[in-house]
């Protein structure tokens, strides 16, 4: 079973995650976990602390369907303000346009602990910034405006209401339940 996703408001979420410090064979476990929930998802992207480990790490996906890791990720140089539509596995089933930068030039380590250093447009660049966010403690919706963020919260808490309720075996109401 993978490692289930963290739905925000999560403080875990909302807390900048630590610095890598151990890398090599270390990180391996975890890497592996990050992937098994992703691929579950079926998302682009994700930052340890969205399985609830705060740690400095995340994958991202680039555009062929690939992914790379990034530990220790730091925005160097980022170009003009774009907005993108923009989604997240811990907000599931919301959509919004979200400002970030058109290009970034990021320095992070690799899973070794080598540095390495990106350029990066489009989806990639965007995807490199969501995750960087992840890792600062920082949620797409912070981005928002606050009555979209109030209406994402309500939605987020039925949302798990509904999941605790399937998981504990009993009836899910929906809007449209036809009750006697
Ligand atoms: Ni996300």
């Amino acid at each position: 079973m993978p490692k289930p996703i963290l739905i925000w408001p999560d403080k875990v979420l909302s807390t900048r995650t630590r610095p890598v410090t151990e890398f090599g064979p270390a990180l391996d476990p975890l890497l592996e976990e990050m992937m098994e929930s992703l691929r579950a998802a079926e998302g682009i992207g994700i930052a340890a602390n969205q399985i609830g480990v705060p740690l400095a790490i995340a994958w991202v996906g680039r555009e062929d369907g690939t992914f790379f890791e990034i530990a220790n990720p730091v925005v160097l140089e980022k170009s003009e303000p774009v907005s993108f539509e923009e989604g997240c596995l811990s907000v599931p089933h919301e959509w919004e346009q979200t400002p970030r930068f058109a290009k970034v030039r990021v320095r992070y380590q690799d899973r070794t602990g080598a540095f390495q250093e990106l350029a990066a447009e489009g989806r990639l660049a965007h995807v490199l910034q969501h995750e960087i966010d992840h890792l600062e403690g920082t949620t797409f919706v912070d981005h928002l405006s606050q009555l979209k963020r109030g209406l994402m919260r309500k939605r987020m808490q039925k949302l798990q209401k509904d999941r605790a309720a399937e998981a504990a075996g009993g009836h899910v109401h929906t809007d449209d339940c036809d009750h006697d």
